[in-house]
């Protein structure tokens, strides 16, 4: 893209690779159950990116994105299209101590920039547009804490991938036509009890969390017994690769609520890899040995979503019968494809891919 006046490259739709920001919002709804909420929902994604531009125009050194996700649920009557294969609805997992919830959640906005009042404005023209066609579950607004930390006091993000590694752990390939361009987003909303975590010594509280905390250095593995959270949430593939998520965490409360939290946010290209990380926080590896980062946070909500490739996101709105799989599900018999009235009709095809 062209660089503007203020020298900054606009940031692509549906970026989910987009930068760290000062400030964020975590919207999740639930949409109304009718067809008119369903098409009204529809219409707003379909022009989403038009609303990043209007609001972030008035000042693009903020770098306002604005990344939506869609849950299992209304998949299916709002994309009209075949789900990617593996979304599903966040599983409860059940540990012997701390259990993972599953909380109702149809659309994520993951809501980012430099300053509070862009995030602020974008929610606001969103939320008008939107109207009664949707119910607000959870909004959670995030902010950054001095040097990425979250409120436990340690920098947080650090093992995410760059560069080439990014896209390959976060985006679906070809492996999945219904799913390619697009990202699993599992989040979880995470409260601390915060005067027991002080009361840890420091050397306690890196143990736990596997790095040191004043200048984040990786600790080593333990070779038996407790492991740490970073040691748990290192995964491998069969071929023994370790695979990778994309993590944007961001602390939220208040001092005088009394409320220290972290909102969980993890993008990947395989759903299955965020949930063997859960059951080995919750259910531990070996089984009883959860991680210990869970006696000091406590899961509020949790939902799996997915956030479709900017080219399905601005295509929802086309005619269905023009969508890649409709012609195979108007009518399979051998008449069909020679019937003109249900082929669907060049000029408003998708765009591939
Ligand atoms: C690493 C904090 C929940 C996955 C870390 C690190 C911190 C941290 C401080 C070390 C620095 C870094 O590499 O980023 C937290 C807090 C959480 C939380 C405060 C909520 C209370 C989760 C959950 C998952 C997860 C729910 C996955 C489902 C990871 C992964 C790493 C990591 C993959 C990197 C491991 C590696 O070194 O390869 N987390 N985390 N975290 N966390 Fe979490």
């Amino acid at each position: 893209g062209a660089t503007t006046a203020s020298g900054r490259v606009p940031i692509e739709p549906q970026s989910i690779d987009a930068p760290l920001t000062q400030s964020a919002v975590f919207l999740v709804l639930t949409v109304g159950d009718d067809p008119g909420a369903v098409a009204q929902v529809r219409d707003v994604l379909a022009g989403l990116d038009e609303l990043v531009k209007t609001v972030s125009f008035r000042d693009l050194s903020s770098a306002l994105t604005c990344t939506v996700a869609i849950g299992a649920r209304v998949w299916p009557a709002l994309v009209r299209r075949p789900m990617p294969a593996e979304l599903h609805p966040f599983r409860p997992v059940r540990g012997s101590t701390h259990t993972a919830p599953s909380t109702p959640g149809d659309l994520l906005f993951h809501i980012r920039a430099d300053r509070r009042d862009l995030c602020f404005e974008f929610e606001r023209i969103l939320l008008d547009q939107l109207g009664a066609a949707v119910t607000v579950v959870d909004e959670t607004i995030g902010f950054r804490y001095f040097d990425v930390r979250d409120l436990l006091g340690f920098v947080d993000g650090t093992a995410n991938p760059v560069g080439r590694e990014l896209p390959e752990s976060t985006i679906v390939g070809p492996e999945d036509p219904a799913g390619e361009g697009g990202s699993y987003v599992v989040v979880q909303k995470y409260t601390h009890p915060i005067e027991a975590w002080r009361a840890l010594s420091t050397e306690q509280q890196e143990a736990i969390i596997g790095r040191t905390k004043a200048d984040n250095i990786e600790l080593d593995d333990a070779v038996s017994g407790q492991k740490s959270h970073k040691t748990l949430n290192t995964i491998t593939d069969d071929s023994g690769e370790e695979v990778d998520i994309l993590r944007d965490n961001m602390p939220f409360g208040s001092p005088a609520s009394g409320e220290f939290g972290t909102y969980f946010i993890g993008y990947s290209r395989r759903l299955w890899v965020i949930e063997r990380m859960l059951e080995r926080m919750f259910i531990g590896d070996p089984p009883g040995l959860h991680d210990r980062i869970l006696d000091f946070s406590t899961a509020l909500t949790g939902s799996t979503f997915f956030a479709p490739s900017a080219d399905l996101l601005a295509s929802l709105d086309d005619d269905p019968a023009a969508a890649d799989d409709a012609s195979a599900t108007v009518n399979d018999s051998p008449d069909a494809a020679t019937d003109t009235d249900a082929a669907p009709a060049p000029a408003s095809a998708p765009p591939p891919g």
